[in-house]
């Protein structure tokens, strides 16, 4: 059923009685941050942690220690010693448990206390860290960080099993995660902030044309063009996007995708990117290499030129497009230029808002329905939520359908080592860091 317009509607009679915009909050005791952890969230890159490695992570506002044991396998404990609160990332990894720093408490995978070296184990049954449930999928680490047992994990099957490989192609964005979000499902905005995409046309994303239903997942969200081709695009709650992004390898073209957009905080998140390349063979593997030499090519971070694009100290055609990831550059440039966190109570939303209205009142649908301890949707992704799109050579066609069948694909890791940097400092920043500035 197509979501009620225009928002007065909603904002006079519908809101519920919780805080007016309880999702952009995502910390450990708020409304939004107590949902979000009721799902398997991505939380960091498998490529960026190695056997016997551990570091500090940082969530929806907090602070973690990720580790793999010897095994390789990815556990995810407290941030903090029980004993006297060292940081245990700082510590050693030590079988598939870990050991504090400070005075050599151990630890095991599961969180009990297994050594006390100074006490003789007088205590230990009675200390322990949490463990939460963590596991790797299509090159990503996922975390349960929420109470009671882990919902089932979801999976794509049309990433399983893919004709081509996967790349993933993540990165950081310093405003909060709803931002990103909402900008998913605001086609408008591709006339004006990617005006030199491939895929850009004069009166793209009209209000008139485009359309959100609820769907069993989320959201469905359509664009029809004037002459009846349609993309489609599926939003799942809470913080799941299944679409076509825009082309960046004209090769490649529109770009099947799966992104989550996690909070790090309230003002800093992460998009982690996976897409569907279809292609083998020769082709595969020329573009292969194409991305492979992309990753040194692009050697300034998006989110440095996005500050001095913002302060007012450089114009964004004045930037050397080989060198910086444009599509990010100027998403960035809309979405931190809105504050880092928006000020929704001045916005004025228009027809071609009908996107961000939809998410925002699933959202507080929920949130409202969490608060009261009431049930709440069980969100599911029946096989027929998929995105499509139009070829970008103006044919009508569906774009990406044709490769589901298939094996277990390559996972390729194209993130610029720029991003990854800048990726690495953000999600291993902990909260104790940040104070200190
Ligand atoms: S603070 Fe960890 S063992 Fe003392
Ligand atoms: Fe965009």
């Amino acid at each position: 059923m197509p979501f009620a317009y225009p928002i007065e509607a909603m904002a006079i009679g519908e809101r519920p009685a919780v805080h007016p915009h309880p999702e952009v909050r995502s910390g450990r005791d708020t409304l939004g941050g107590r949902y979000l952890r009721s799902f398997w969230q991505p939380v960091f890159h498998s490529a960026d942690i190695a056997p016997g490695q551990a570091m500090p992570l940082r969530i929806m506002g907090q602070d973690f220690t990720l580790y793999r044991g010897a095994s390789g396998a990815p556990i995810v404990v407290d941030a903090r010693c029980p004993h006297r609160g060292a940081q245990l990332s700082a510590g050693w990894v030590d079988g598939e448990g870990l050991r504090c720093f400070y005075h050599g408490w151990r630890f095991g995978a599961d969180g009990a206390c297994l050594e006390q070296p100074a006490e003789g184990s007088a205590f230990r049954d009675k200390v322990a860290i949490r463990s939460y449930p963590a596991r790797e999928y299509l090159g990503l680490i996922f975390a349960y960080l929420g109470d009671g047992d882990a919902p089932a994990f979801p999976r794509y099957p049309e990433f399983d099993r893919s004709v081509g490989f996967i790349e993933v192609d993540s990165y950081v964005r310093a405003c909060n995660a709803f931002q990103n979000l909402e900008n998913a499902l605001d086609m408008s905005h591709v006339e004006f902030v990617h005006h030199d995409n491939a895929a850009s046309f004069s009166g793209i994303g009209t209000g008139l044309q485009l359309e959100a239903t609820e769907s069993p997942w989320g959201v469905t969200y359509r664009y029809t063009r004037p002459d009846g081709a349609v993309r489609v695009q599926q939003f799942g709650m809470p913080n799941v996007f299944y679409m076509t992004a825009l082309p960046t390898d004209a090769e490649i073209g529109w770009q099947e995708s799966l992104f989550w957009w996690v909070p790090i905080d309230d003002t800093t998140h992460m998009q982690f990117s996976l897409h569907r390349v279809p292609a083998t063979g020769d082709a595969g593997a020329s573009i292969r290499a194409r991305r492979e030499s992309r990753r040194s090519t692009i050697d300034i971070a998006h989110q440095d030129l996005c500050d001095r694009i913002l302060a007012g100290e450089l114009a964004l055609r004045d930037v050397d497009a080989a060198r910086v990831d444009l599509v990010r550059l100027q998403d960035d440039i809309a979405q931190i230029g809105q504050g880092r966190i928006a000020d929704r109570d001045r916005e004025r939303l228009g027809r071609g808002d009908v996107g961000v209205i939809a998410i925002r009142k699933l959202w507080h649908r929920e949130l409202a329905a969490l608060e009261r301890d009431a049930p709440r949707t069980t969100w599911q992704r029946p096989p027929e939520i998929v995105p499509s799109a139009w070829m970008l050579d103006g044919t009508s066609t569906l774009a990406g359908r044709d490769a589901v069948a298939g094996s277990a694909p390559d996972i390729v890791d194209v993130r610029p080592l720029v991003e990854v940097d800048v990726q690495l400092r953000a999600l291993r920043r902990t909260g104790a860091l940040a104070e200190r500035d």
